[in-house]
């Protein structure tokens, strides 16, 4: 795929994971929107880019349509159609049991993290599909495959995205529009760093040793664009994950016995409640 030229918004662009997806579209020619409910945040990314870079700051909140209906008029009358459409803005719920969740704190994870990227889909693939090209990358994480206790509301929330983004796909293929899902690990970011400040680190020389295993996010951004380069589903980065992934799946298609019911034939699986 030809990138130059091509319109790439990033939400959460702002944000390290955001950023280094922008580092690495811009190394191939692509024009850039970094979008961000922190335009401060935006600021500092994009200063990090080459001065040749065709780079436009946005205001976005990912949680409100009205806030993306005027996002993407002001991106088309200025610098035409949307191409790929990255909808990263993400944010973590802590590390605390579900049962000490309060409701707004779940009501906010999920309202960025999954009506978010619904939004940015609503606003912006009626566009691609009209057109019969574009690409949209959804952010996950790990933890949408690999879910831990104390993480709950953001393993929801990110398995939440690969549910939606599966389906997706297979709505948008018909109409040359490509969707391909991001699980980052460890990843350096405004946000893996403040965890560390939190109870993942028992200490500040165990901080520091996170901190140092953290992936430089420009290498995932380079994930990204050789994944819409060719279509694929699924951006995996951290291949250390896979003992634990290949666990679960195993241990899900264990499941898959005898039918409950004796003598019982299946129907569709498409139909499955
Ligand atoms: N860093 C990691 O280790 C890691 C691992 C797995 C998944 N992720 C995911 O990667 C994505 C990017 O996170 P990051 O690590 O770069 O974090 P980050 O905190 O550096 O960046 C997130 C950005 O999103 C912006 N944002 C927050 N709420 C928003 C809203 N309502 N509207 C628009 N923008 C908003 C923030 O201002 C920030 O700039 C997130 O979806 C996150 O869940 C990160």
């Amino acid at each position: 795929m030809e990138f130059a030229g091509k319109l790439v918004f990033i939400t959460g662009g702002g944000g390290g994971i955001g950023g280094g997806m922008a580092a690495a579209f811009a190394e191939r020619g692509a024009r850039l929107v970094l979008a961000d409910i922190n335009l401060a945040h935006a600021e500092e990314e994009a200063a990090k880019l080459p001065g040749h870079v065709d780079v436009a700051l946005l205001s976005l909140d990912v949680t409100s349509a009205d806030s993306w209906l005027a996002a993407r008029a002001q991106v088309e009358d200025r610098l035409g159609p949307v191409d790929i459409l990255c909808n990263n803005a993400g944010v973590a719920s802590g590390f605390k049991p579900l049962v000490e969740t309060t409701p707004e704190e779940f009501e906010r994870v999920m309202s960025i993290n999954v009506k978010g990227v619904y939004n940015g889909i609503a606003a912006m693939a009626p566009g691609m599909i009209s057109r019969r090209a574009g690409h949209i990358v959804n952010t996950s994480s790990m933890n949408g495959l690999n879910p831990f206790g104390t993480f709950a509301v953001y393993s929801a929330s990110k398995f939440a995205v690969l549910g939606l983004s599966d389906a997706v796909r297979q709505e948008l293929a018909p109409f040359g529009v490509g969707v391909s899902t991001l699980f980052p690990g460890l990843t350096r970011s405004r946000m893996s760093e403040s965890s560390t400040e939190g109870p993942i680190a028992r200490n500040a020389a165990q901080a520091a040793a996170i901190r140092a295993n953290m992936m430089d996010p420009l290498w995932l951004g380079r994930a990204v664009v050789k994944a819409v380069e060719a279509n694929e589903p699924y951006i995996i980065t951290h291949p250390e994950y896979a003992a634990d992934t290949k666990a679960r799946f195993d241990q899900i298609l264990s499941a898959f016995g005898q039918p409950a019911q004796p003598g019982y034939r299946s129907g569709s699986s498409a139909t499955a409640g």
